[in-house]
Parts: structure tokens; C-alpha cells; sequence
């Protein structure tokens, strides 16, 4: 049932694909600035191997956006600089909260794609399975993240905590702006 007020089902499309757009942007710029920090290390090639794939989910919502002409979110700049801060300064705590970051971020991005693929219809069944797609991708870095010890990161509960909620806040903020 749709109420007075609701989002129409263009309007619903409409933010879906501006803020999966917004994050994916912001998720390749995190990379980068851990790369930046810590691509010569270790962890350089993880890194490098989630960023390509961030990459490329960045690349197709761009074309989303351009396909399905919906106006992209007027924070980009602000998720260029904030994107890239949480990377570089995650990655310049070590390269356990670097990852303790990819934990965090991709955690809320599951449960964002989640409520995403639940609320399109069959008629929006391409947009779903892509979305599916890339929330598995999410996973694997989460998973990625577990492996190379996030957990052990000094302080891990308090920055889950931090990213985790600013993520969420950063969702909220791009479907509407
Ligand atoms: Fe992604
Ligand atoms: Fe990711």
C-alpha cells in the first residue's frame, strides 16, 4: 500500500541507483588511500585485487546513472575527500585497522544491498541481480578483511563501531541529497 507521502517507485529507483552510485565511489576512494599507504606493503595486492572490483561496481552504477538519467548526489566531493581519509588514515593505523575498516564498511553495505534487492520488484529483476552480485562481491572483502586479521586491529570494536555507523549515515544522507 502506498501512503501520502511515500516515495513514488521512480523516486524509490531513483535513490537506489544515486546511493549505490555514492558508495561505490566513496568504497574505491578508500582503497586509494590505503593503496597510497600501504600498497608497496604486503597487503598491496589485496588491496589492489578489492579496489578493481570496486572499480568496476562504480563503473556500472555510473552507467546506471547515466542510462536511467537520475541525478547523481551532490556529495561526491564530499565522499572524494571523506573516502579517502578513512582509507588513508585506517591504513596509517596499521594494516589490521586497514582492514578492520573493509570489515566494517562492507558489513554495512551488505545489510544496505540486502534491504535494497528485497524492496525492488520483478519488474526491476536486472537491477536486483546486480546488486546481488555486488553484494556478494562485498562479502568476499569482508571475508578478506576477517582473513588478514581485522579483528586483532588494536581498538577493532570502537572502529567497527565509528565506520560502521558512519556508513550508515552516509546511506542515509546520499538517497536524499
Ligand atoms: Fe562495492
Ligand atoms: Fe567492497
Amino acid at each position: 500500500m502506498t501512503l501520502p507521502g511515500d516515495p513514488t517507485p521512480r523516486q524509490t529507483l531513483e535513490r537506489i541507483i544515486r546511493v549505490d552510485h555514492a558508495g561505490e565511489y566513496g568504497a574505491q576512494r578508500i582503497y586509494q588511500g590505503q593503496i597510497d599507504v600501504l600498497g608497496r606493503g604486503p597487503r598491496g595486492d589485496v588491496l589492489r585485487h578489492m579496489q578493481a572490483q570496486e572499480q568496476h561496481h562504480l563503473d556500472t552504477f555510473a552507467g546506471l546513472i547515466a542510462e536511467r538519467r537520475v541525478r547523481p548526489t551532490a556529495l561526491l566531493p564530499l565522499w572524494h575527500l571523506a573516502g579517502y581519509a578513512l582509507g588513508a588514515v585506517t591504513a596509517a593505523m596499521g594494516e589490521r585497522a586497514a582492514m578492520a575498516c573493509t570489515v566494517a564498511v562492507e558489513e554495512a553495505i551488505d545489510e544496505h544491498y540486502s534491504a535494497q534487492a528485497a524492496s525492488l520488484g520483478p519488474d526491476e529483476a536486472a537491477l536486483r541481480d546486480t546488486i546481488e552480485k555486488f553484494r556478494g562481491e562485498e562479502l568476499e572483502h569482508r571475508a578478506i578483511g576477517i582473513e588478514h586479521e581485522a579483528e586483532l586491529a588494536p581498538g577493532y570494536r570502537l572502529i567497527h563501531k565509528v565506520i560502521k555507523s558512519g556508513c550508515k549515515v552516509a546511506i542515509a544522507i546520499s538517497e536524499r541529497v
